[in-house]
């Protein structure tokens, strides 16, 4: 098998170690990776800290057309691409290829966006002591930014720091996920391509352990990180004056009320526990709903659950493939066994074969069970009932996390009553929480993390606001 290089200041490079990636579904190998060494390492921060004048000045043309290079060559290549996301990260090919999707709408709204990026003029001659003079205030990158990547979306999370970082002229470092460095590896192939300055851009895969000399590197102002919470919080406890952005997890919640189109929220719920075998952080795992309709509901969820199609992730019909390893299938099944074995009842599930954990339902969860408190990232979801709405949002709300939530109703004032106090980054009305568009704000509060992507917000976040002022103006 040849073996990738990796990217180094825009050019393919190798170093004197290699990295295998294998298919959790059959333990396949499926890709050898070039690792860097720590002088190469050195010479892409070098790079990147040369470029970034240079990248902060680019023309917006050549930002924009860089991006939809970008969006167009993923578009040309999206069968091939979808293909190796399914085969290093285990996900099925049916979500492989919504995710190559998202990443060609992630890379196309930042070259629309970074047309947008002018500035803004602020009169100052509202006051008398400032006559003559006009504000311009301008977005101006921090420098060039760090990224730590996941392995659940091994492209499109990618996307989602280079694609802004690009749109802002900052030069980006990636550290891709050790499970699934491939699609990143990619992408550096397609940037490759463009007119892109040299330094611009590097993919690293260098093992975790040796991620924390680039997050110490006082070069790299900038840290956006998507991953465990554990990681994140360490992350900015080492480096607290840098400019840190934090994805983490969450327990996210769906809460079925009593007016919710039942058939529609038990399928959405279903198919959004499991999505990816539960491996994204805004699957659901918390489901709460109101009592009166509890019976109903779980009599549609249970049969939608099992009859999602679960086996090879090859298969076009496969809806829920394995995890992205044994061992956290079987850290999947010891929190279910726990779960159980303290109280709780099992509606669906609970087995595992390999790396691939049945879909599985509970309810009658003891409220302390890892399932109800943690970040279960697997394909499992807890069913709890409450008498109405001022406990359903009470429910919601005692978690340690807060990153989106998923309301069915029909009611607009309980739509912005969910909007008002729920303690989450995003709600979701009539849908699961799962729902993202790439446009739009993603991030949490409490332990789901700080900042916010989507192509705008993390263009705003890798920028500071600069003000020139004007004098002597005849306004
Ligand atoms: C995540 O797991 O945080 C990303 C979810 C998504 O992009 O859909």
């Amino acid at each position: 098998m040849d073996v990738r290089p990796f990217w180094l200041a825009g050019r393919p490079a190798t170093g004197d170690a290699e990295l295998t990636v294998t298919n959790s579904h059959d333990g396949r190998i499926v890709g050898v990776c070039s690792v860097p060494t720590a002088d190469q390492v050195e010479e892409a921060v070098a790079a990147a800290v040369a470029v970034q004048k240079q990248a902060a000045a680019l023309p917006v043309h050549v930002r924009a057309e860089a991006l939809s290079h970008v969006s167009r060559r993923l578009a040309e290549r999206a069968e091939e691409i979808a293909h190796l996301i399914m085969e290093e990260n285990g996900k099925p090919i049916f979500w492989a290829r919504g995710e190559v999707n998202r990443a060609i709408s992630t890379f196309r709204f930042a070259a629309e966006e970074t047309r947008r990026l002018g500035g803004e003029a602020v009169r100052l001659d509202t006051e008398a002591g400032s006559a003559g003079r006009l504000a311009y205030v301008s977005r101006v990158p921090h420098g060039p930014v760090l990224a730590i990547t996941p392995f659940n979306f091994p492209l499109n999370l990618v996307a989602h720091k280079v694609a802004p970082a690009i749109a802002v002229g900052a030069p980006i470092i990636v550290k891709p996920a050790p499970a699934t460095p491939i699609s990143s590896l990619v992408l550096g192939e397609i940037l490759a391509e463009t007119a892109l300055p040299e330094g611009m851009f590097s993919v690293l895969p260098v093992p975790n352990d040796r991620a924390a000399t680039l997050v110490d590197d006082p070069r790299l102002p900038v840290v956006s990180f998507t991953g465990s919470g554990p990681v994140g919080y360490a992350i900015m406890d080492q480096v607290p004056r840098k400019h840190v952005t934090l994805e983490l997890g969450g327990n996210a919640a769906a809460v079925v009320l009593a007016d919710a189109d039942l058939d529609w929220a038990a399928s959405r719920v279903a198919l959004f526990s499991n999505y990816q075998a539960g491996q994204s952080c805004i699957a659901v795992q918390r489901v709460i709903v109101e009592e009166s309709v509890r019976e109903d509901f779980v009599a549609r969820l249970v049969p939608a659950v099992e009859a999602l199609v679960t086996g090879d992730p090859a298969d076009d019909r496969t809806q829920v493939g394995p995890l992205v390893s044994v061992e956290a299938a079987e850290r999947v099944e010891q929190w279910v066994k726990e779960a159980v074995a303290a109280g709780a009842r099992l509606l669906a599930g609970g087995t595992r074969d390999g790396a691939t954990v049945a879909p599985t339902v509970l309810t009658d969860v003891p409220h302390d069970a890892k399932v109800s408190r943690e970040e279960v990232f697997g394909p499992v979801m807890i069913v709890q009932s409450v008498p109405g709405v001022d406990e359903a949002f009470a429910a919601v709300n005692d978690s340690a996390y807060g990153l989106q939530a998923g309301v069915f109703t029909r009611s607009l004032d309980v739509a912005f009553r969910a909007n008002r106090e729920l303690e989450v980054g995003g709600v979701i009305i009539g849908d699961v929480p799962s729902y993202r568009a790439d446009q739009m704000p993603y991030g949490g509060v409490k332990g789901s993390g700080v900042g916010r992507e989507g192509v705008r917000s993390a263009m705003a976040d890798f920028t500071y606001e600069k003000v020139m002022v004007l004098t002597g103006l005849s306004l």
